[in-house]
């Protein structure tokens, strides 16, 4: 037996950095092609969300040079603000360290561990630091990034600075034991992807064997930007609450915090909680406030009635864009997309879900069948498939009710955004949504709503056909008809067969295809924009 001091010999701390370097699955980075793809898609939301808060159209650049086998250089470039130089050590090389884990908005980035955690794996598999260009309020900078694991602190090698018009961040770093692949989980069909979702941005792809490629943007208009709200009360727990408590503490009076802290929080709805909760003192001084006080509070919270957190704050992917990125990527021959309203999950944390659905035409073609594609904030989910509430909940639909005989068989392409203030991820890696009931429920809503109007298609053109079969059957009997009652008759044959004619075009007027419900294509002619499908080949000439 061993005792116990020498067991407690070997108790020690770790830092946040050391348990990602023990658990690097959890980011993202497990599977030659997945860690590739995931260090794109980190640095890529990273340069779409600081185009977004900055106001600007996204000018992203993904290069991709292959250095030996399985060993390539990756540079991502963006038009975006840059990071400041005091700043731009931890975004890049410290772990959960950034301006977005604290904020209540809808953004790509939650955490904090993206472009640290692609700065370690790219030290753990070739030893290199990765480098960073700033371009920020005039200056620019190069430098080195390291992560000390112990501290979980950056290492900076500051290697050049000077004075600069541009703006925007390029981030250069290498990767070995990765893959590069041409297949529905790899960087292409990411980014194809991202620009299904973000119409506005410029995405051009340097493939190692293929060339430069550009997905431009279809749209010049910036979508509005979401903006940043309060928690509802509905939503934070006594933790949350006494953590508020410590952060405002300008308040004096817990009354006063409430109704700063969180939304809908008004002087009636405290006399309201007052009430509810009488034994908690709503004067008194935040900072004094016990666990079992908040535990009690909350408890208030759920006794009160409450206006409906802001929804406004979010903002979705657009019917619109959807409609036009789907004909231009897909060709197909009927396009539905269905928005519900914002709703609120887990009592206080508003989301929203919209759907399309791509049918038929060049679906069936590009050989894509019964596809769903998953976007959290615009972000396409590639991985982590079957764990994926938007996966269970739209394959669980019955899609026999909705005339799609076999889903996986259909060319089809289902599209689910949700949208919120905090997604709720599976997991660190952010490639999977956790179910719940409110959220499934939306997507489902959102799914059948799209479907229906498929079915209502494809049933209106089953039934042209059905009548147009008819109609042949009828119209083959015309000749021997007219020639017969000719004889009996002796009127002209010619006569006959007309008025028989006439009569069959009145039963079965030609009934127009696909008039029933949604809209057909017309060839992906709408939409000029964008071929974010068959990115084309750069030729000459650079996209700004
Ligand atoms: N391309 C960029 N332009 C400007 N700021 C950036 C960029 N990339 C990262 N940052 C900053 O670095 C921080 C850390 O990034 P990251 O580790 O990916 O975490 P997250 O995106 O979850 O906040 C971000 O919050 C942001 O402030
Ligand atoms: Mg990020």
């Amino acid at each position: 037996m061993v005792d116990g001091d020498t067991i407690f010999r070997q108790f020690k701390e770790h830092s946040v950095a050391e348990f990602f370097k023990k658990n690097q699955q959890m980011l993202g980075f497990s599977g030659k092609v997945r860690s590739l793809t995931t260090v794109v898609h980190e640095f890529v939301t990273n340069s779409i969300d600081a185009c977004e808060e900055a106001g600007t159209l996204p000018e992203i650049a993904v290069g991709l040079e292959e250095l030996g086998e399985e060993h390539y250089r990756l540079t991502v470039q963006d038009n975006g603000p840059g990071i400041p130089k005091t700043h731009v050590g931890k975004a890049l090389g410290q772990m959960l360290a950034g301006t977005k884990f604290h904020r209540y908005i809808q953004q790509r980035g939650q955490q904090g561990i993206g472009a640290s955690g692609c700065c370690m794996f790219s030290y753990l598999t070739t030893g290199k630091p990765t480098r960073a260009v700033s371009c920020y309020n005039g200056t620019r900078y190069e430098l080195e990034v390291l992560i000390d694991f112990k501290s979980n602190k950056p290492i900076l090698n500051m290697l050049k600075e000077e004075p600069t018009q541009e703006h925007g961040l390029t981030v250069i770093s290498e990767y070995k034991g990765v893959k590069h692949e041409q297949s529905n989980k790899g960087i292409f069909e990411y980014l194809r992807r991202t620009a299904l979702a973000n119409p506005h941005a410029t995405i051009a792809f340097t493939d190692p064997a293929a060339g430069r490629m550009v997905l431009p943007r279809s749209t010049e208009q910036i979508p509005p930007r979401p903006f940043e709200i309060k928690p509802h009360p509905l939503g934070i727990s006594a933790h949350d609450l006494l953590e508020a408590a410590h952060h405002f503490r300008e308040y004096r009076k817990l009354s006063a915090l409430l109704q700063n802290a969180f939304s809908r929080v008004s002087a009636g709805k405290v006399a309201e909680l007052r009430r509810a909760v009488p034994e908690v003192d709503f004067d008194k001084n935040p900072s004094g406030l016990t666990w079992d006080e908040a535990e009690r509070v909350v408890k208030g919270f759920q006794q009160v009635k409450w206006i409906a957190p802001a929804t406004d704050s979010l903002v979705p992917i657009g019917r619109e864009r959807i409609e036009n990125s789907f004909r231009n990527i897909f060709s197909p021959e009927l396009v539905v997309v269905t928005e519900r309203s914002p709703k609120v999950y887990k009592g206080g944390i508003p989301f929203i879900v919209e759907a399309g659905i791509a049918y038929g035409g060049g679906m069936g073609a590009a050989g894509k069948q019964g596809e769903i594609m998953r976007f959290a904030n615009k972000v396409p989910l590639l991985f982590d498939t079957s764990g994926c509430a938007i996966t269970e909940t739209v394959k669980a639909i019955d899609w026999k009710r909705y005339d799609l005989k076999n889903f996986d068989e259909e060319p089809i392409a289902v599209l689910v955004n949700l949208a919120s203030v905090h997604i709720p991820y599976t997991g660190a890696g952010k490639q999977a949504v956790a179910g719940g009931e409110e959220v499934e429920n939306e997507i489902r809503f959102a799914v059948m709503e799209a479907a229906r109007s498929i079915q209502r298609y494809l049933s209106g053109k089953r039934r042209a056909h059905e009548i147009a079969n008819k109609r042949k059957l009828v119209e083959r009997y015309v000749e021997q008809l007219a020639s017969d009652l000719a004889d009996l008759s002796g009127s002209k044959k010619e006569k006959i067969a007309k008025k028989l004619n006439d009569i069959i075009e009145e039963k079965y007027a030609r009934p127009v295809e696909g008039e029933e419900e949604g809209e057909t294509n017309g060839n992906g002619t709408q939409g000029t924009g964008r071929e974010a499908g068959k990115a084309e080949p750069e030729n000459g000439e650079s996209e700004g």
